[in-house]
């Protein structure tokens, strides 16, 4: 699909994204778009090049792509200068690989904060109150009357909630859950989270005026002490070699035994094959997975498993933020074609 088939730049989305302000956003930086409507859901290396072509001067991909040395080097010799990832995270673009090529990457943080964090909030009350569980057992036809033991799951209320990744999302989904459910926050993180802890003490306040209990703040020294003290633990850091594995059979056993721990960040920060055998050897122990390690697959056994809530990496998918991050990519791109720095996290 082709628009503004006489612009100056040649700009190719390797997917079909929700909304037309993107478009218009490429079209008034006189871009000419090209949009690949191709049914296959995730494009190989040899698929993107044929995208580029012989002349192209801004791709927009998605996290499902290899953006390495190959695509970098033949968008250079199409004469690109731009790459947006339509994602917060870049997990798959090698930003070194773009820089030897003078290529500018960008990424769309902030409009998928909140959408991201109510995901992980709604992955949360799945699993804690076991919802889909019982969602499976209604439908079976098997409810056959109230019973005093039928689906108990946990209270939140007054429960301390972990955060391993204190940037925005996860502070955001820290500020649901305090706001939320009252609960008290243990977080990890190598940076300070002044945001949430200016947020606590705020809150704090406010129920304390109130005669209410205030809720309670910890910076924890290590993931370990997170996995330990809390009863809902929620991963939110970038994945590279130092969170790779982050949560593996070790530090699982850390973790209380009825406990619910909760991962919207990227599949490989747990080695999900250890979760699978923890799962089964605890059943009281809960899961809420958006993100798999090798996506689209789960590891054999998970999808069967009732503690566990799956699903198919959708936290940014709300109609405003899909749209805001298609737009943002877009602008990356046309600001770059135009002369500017990209927006959102360039690295040149
Ligand atoms: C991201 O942006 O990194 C999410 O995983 C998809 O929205």
């Amino acid at each position: 699909q082709v628009f503004n088939a006489a612009g100056k730049f040649r700009v190719v989305s390797t997917k079909p994204m929700p909304g037309e302000q993107w478009i218009r956003a490429l079209v008034n930086a006189g871009c000419r778009v090209e949009v690949c409507t191709a049914q296959k859901t995730i494009l190989s290396v040899e698929d993107i090049l044929s995208l580029i072509g012989s002349k192209c001067d801004g791709v927009i991909g998605q996290l499902t792509e290899d953006w390495g040395e190959t695509l970098f080097s033949a968008l250079k010799k199409a004469g690109g200068t731009a790459f947006s990832n339509m994602a917060v995270g870049y997990n798959n673009v090698d930003v070194d690989a773009a820089s030897k090529h003078g290529i500018a990457v960008g990424n769309t943080p902030g409009v998928l904060t909140e959408t991201t964090a109510e995901l992980a909030a709604a992955l949360t009350l799945s699993a804690a109150r076991r919802v889909v569980e019982a969602d499976d057992f209604m439908r079976a036809g098997k409810y056959d009357g109230w019973l005093p033991t039928l689906f108990v799951g946990n209270l939140l209320k007054g429960q301390t909630v972990g955060i391993i990744g204190a940037g925005r999302i996860g502070s955001a989904y820290a500020r649901m859950m305090i706001e939320g459910f009252k609960m008290n926050v243990i977080y990890y993180d190598l940076y300070q989270a002044k945001y949430l802890e200016n947020f606590v003490t705020a809150y704090g306040n406010f129920l304390k005026s109130q005669g209410d209990t205030p809720v309670t703040w910890k910076r924890a020294a290590s993931a370990e002490e997170v996995l330990k003290e809390a009863d809902v633990v929620s991963l939110h850091p970038v994945l590279d070699k130092t969170t790779y594995h982050l949560i593996n059979k070790e530090r699982l056993a850390l973790m209380k035994k009825e406990a619910v721990l909760v991962n919207a960040s990227r599949g490989p920060v747990i080695d999900e094959v250890a979760l699978v055998e923890h799962l089964k050897a605890n059943p009281m122990f809960r899961v809420g997975l958006d993100v798999f390690e090798d996506e689209p697959y789960m590891k054999p056994g998970l999808g069967e498993l009732p503690n566990a809530v799956v699903v198919p990496h959708i936290a940014s998918a709300s109609k405003w933020t899909r749209e805001g991050m298609a737009t943002l990519a877009a602008l990356n791109v046309a600001g770059k074609l135009q002369g500017h720095p990209i927006w959102h996290n360039s690295n040149l």
